[in-house]
């Protein structure tokens, strides 16, 4: 039995699978570039335009780190780049579609893989979750900017609606009805262009960027001139504490670079070029977000961010109504390019677990017209939708940020144990400093997640309770290892994409 949970996959295994993909049109076309442009297409989105608020301001669950909130940003890109390195020799190693599922299943074995499939539902379908609430935060904004009424009980989560909207709302036998119509639609509309295959191919996202980074510019270069520095002071106003909660909060920024290694079947050159993206885009990130975060907490008292859409926020009430709605819709540009990214990576790794047999075989259904994973996109889709319209940010975003630094944990764990297992394996990117740099990953991964409330260590212990009873009741029996690789089962999708 033991040997069963812990039977790895080999790496031979995996570069089959791989050569049966490619030999099924997966064409290695995207450079250094390229992969620095998905990361920032993944990275800028919710994190830099709604959570920065929270973290400055402080919430229900935690304490506020007021202006500090830019030495959040700092610490965990350093958290985020030992990981990086890490992610990036397996990428190297192993490229192939299903990123951490998949260096686990090659390491630590098929139940670890599993937990962290399991988990990276987490950092995909649950992170959209919080993306699409944010979005519709600035959407909000952006339409009454324009004049056009919507009433708060259409763009508010019933889990966390204030007594005011809950009694103004309809009332239906006696239930005020109160939920976020606008996160519900957005996650629905680009659920059925990714059934009918959008093709965001790399010219399109570098195009999207692009508005990503003049917005991002905007903000800082237009707020520079209304800083007022009295506004940085207090720096922390609650010390360490403070910025460890803003830390947990804030990290929900940088989920995404790993997003990068989901397209190692299709990069050029992966050994150098996997690395490249995810530093890269981890490195532009970072300049940009603490240069937002100085300007943002420059421009109005850090108390007053907190809310869904704090850029907005700012610079209304500094009376820039005008650069309040151009914000407002390069943040809705960002965020809809972080969705679609995170709600076409979701299906990817269904697939992978499904050509496992670790899910059953019906999650890795291709449609026979659009060769799309419509299956679990529908699902993924509807799931996605559902919790935005009701669901809470803060609580999302923190559920999302436990699941995903887990993941890394094991990610960097693994780098160790793969250096053990299989010294002499070619590794055309080798993180440096191991067993360092992973050890400093998984404790640095390990303090931000004890920084999370005792509410979100309850919902992730019951999240992966579940998982575990799954993986006993279907994914230990149906696991294919043992099968030769199937040569009738559809290669990868990412050609539709
Ligand atoms: N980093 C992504 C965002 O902030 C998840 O939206």
């Amino acid at each position: 039995m033991l040997e069963q949970l812990f039977r790895t996959k080999s790496l031979e295994r995996i570069a089959e699978e791989s050569a049966h993909n490619a030999q099924h049109g997966l064409k290695r076309s995207l450079k250094a570039r390229d992969l620095v442009a998905l990361g920032i297409g993944a990275i800028i989105g919710a994190g830099i335009f709604a959570t920065t608020g929270t973290a400055a301001a402080g919430g229900e669950n935690h304490l506020g780190a007021g202006p500090a909130v830019i030495l959040c940003y700092v610490l965990v890109a350093i958290t985020c780049a030992f990981c990086a390195l890490c992610y990036a020799e397996f990428a190297s190693m192993i490229p192939i579609a299903g990123s951490a599922y998949t260096y686990a299943y090659a390491t630590l074995g098929e139940l670890v893989a599993w937990i962290i499939g399991w988990d990276l539902i987490l950092e995909y379908a649950v992170g959209n979750v919080a993306v699409a609430i944010s979005w519709s935060g600035y959407f909000g904004s952006l339409i009454r900017g324009l004049g056009v009424p919507i009433p708060d009980w259409l763009l508010t989560a019933t889990q966390s609606a204030p007594a005011q909207v809950m009694n103004n709302a309809p009332h239906v036998l006696g239930i005020p009805i109160v939920f976020n119509l606008p996160a519900i639609l957005i996650v629905a509309a680009l659920t059925w262009l990714l059934v009918r295959g959008i093709r965001e191919s790399a010219h399109v996202n570098n195009g999207i960027v692009l508005i990503k980074l003049l917005v991002v510019f905007f903000v800082i270069g237009l707020g520079a001139f209304y800083v007022d520095p009295a506004n940085w002071h207090p720096f922390a106003p609650n010390g360490w504490a403070g910025i460890k909660a803003g830390a947990a909060l804030i990290f929900f920024a940088y989920i995404g670079f790993d997003a990068v290694s989901t397209a190692a079947e299709e990069t050029e050159d992966p050994g150098r070029n996997l690395p490249i993206g995810m530093i890269g885009s981890l490195v532009v990130c970072t300049i940009l977000y603490v240069l937002v975060a100085a300007v943002l907490t420059g421009l109005i008292p850090y108390t007053e961010l907190g809310t869904a859409e704090p850029m907005a926020t700012a610079f209304e009430k500094l009376g820039l109504h005008w650069a309040s709605g151009i914000i407002a819709f390069g943040a809705l540009i960002s965020m809809t390019a972080v969705l679609l990214v995170f709600q076409m990576g979701q299906p990817r790794i269904f697939f992978s677990m499904a050509r496992d047999g670790l899910l059953p075989r019906f999650f890795g259904r291709v449609h026979p017209k659009y060769r799309t994973p419509h299956v679990t996109t529908i699902l993924t889709g509807v799931a996605v939708a559902t919790a935005a319209g009701f669901m809470d940010i803060n609580a999302v975003v923190e559920l999302c940020n436990i699941g995903t630094l887990f993941a890394f944990v094991l990610v960097c764990a693994g780098v160790i144990v793969l250096r053990h297992t299989r010294p002499a394996a070619p590794r055309p990117f080798r993180t440096p400093l191991v067993p360092w740099v992973p050890i400093l990953g998984i404790l640095s991964c390990g303090y931000l997640m004890a920084a999370m409330p005792l509410v979100t260590w309850v919902r992730f212990g019951i999240w992966l309770v579940l998982g575990m009873g799954i993986y006993l009741v279907y994914g230990m029996r149906h696991s294919r290892i043992h099968e030769p690789v199937d040569e009738e089962a559809p290669a990868g999708f990412s050609d539709t994409h």
